[in-house]
């Protein structure tokens, strides 16, 4: 059954501002109203995933306790020679509390399963939560995309211990719905979190019903609470949505409030 209601536990909303702002400045007046944003809206719990050159400046200067940061990347080995990478440790220290694990547009840049399987079981060790995307490319009538979300599942948990399964949030964003002009139906998506906690059981026994699930691709101010509600899921990975302050805000506002 879709859940009628919005679940009793807060709603997470992860910001993913990708590669926006373009500058220092504009991430800082970005970032003031996503902080007024989460001050304001006790009913969701709002992580900020900034580019990695601005997570440091905006993390150590934030003294609140409103919303958390996650980085969109890092490299699982600390101290090695990767010219141009951050490592986990660094972002770690950056005060990132959650790492975006296996996003589509990394994963088309070459991020594979085993990297997933590395990132996931490093920031964990680090204390950190991951936040491991998976998704299908397209659909087919066959119905074969179950089993791409699946050796996705598997694979990037593949290196947890059980027990640390639970630490672990799953993002499902199907490819063909990120960056488009609509997302994907409530109803649909309360089938894939059916999938998604039947998979969890399969692989690795009955706690993984329990397993938090967001949902991300093209999600705005105009779709979040049908999705919300319908959805059976525990919030949302936005992207483009979350860099426009203002329509940001009424996204927010559609899931902790009743429209009527
Ligand atoms: P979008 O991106 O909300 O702009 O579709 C979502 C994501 O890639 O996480």
């Amino acid at each position: 059954m879709p859940r009628a209601t919005i679940p009793r536990m807060k709603t997470l909303v992860v910001a993913n501002w990708k590669m926006s702002p373009a500058t220092s400045r504009e991430a800082k007046k970005l970032f003031e109203a996503t902080k007024k944003i989460a001050e304001t809206c006790k009913k969701v719990s709002l992580v900020v995933a900034p580019p990695t050159i601005f997570l440091r400046e905006l993390a150590v200067s934030y003294r609140g306790r409103s919303l958390s940061f996650a980085a969109q990347h890092a490299h699982p080995d600390s101290g090695k020679a990767f010219t141009g990478e951050t490592s986990l440790a660094q972002v770690r220290d950056a005060k990132a509390a959650y790492l975006i694990v296996g996003h589509a547009e990394r994963r088309a840049m070459g991020e594979t399963n085993d990297d997933t399987a590395k990132k996931t079981a490093a920031a964990l060790a680090l204390g950190m939560t991951p936040i491991l995307c998976i998704g299908e490319k397209q659909r087919t009538v066959s119905g074969d995309y179950f089993l791409e979300v699946k050796e996705q599942l598997r694979a990037g948990l593949a290196e947890v211990p059980v027990k640390k399964h639970g630490k672990v949030i799953i993002a499902y964003e199907p490819v063909w719905a990120i960056g488009g002009s609509s997302g994907m139906v409530p109803r649909d998506m309360h089938e894939m979190s059916i999938f998604i906690r039947k998979s969890m059981v399969e692989l690795y026994g009955a706690e993984g019903l329990n397993v938090r699930i967001l949902y991300g691709g093209s999600v705005d101010e105009t779709n979040a609470r049908a999705m919300l509600e319908g959805g059976d899921i525990s919030g949302f990975l936005v992207g483009r949505a979350s860099t426009d302050a203002d329509k940001f805000e009424v996204l927010i506002h559609a899931i902790s409030y009743p429209s009527s």
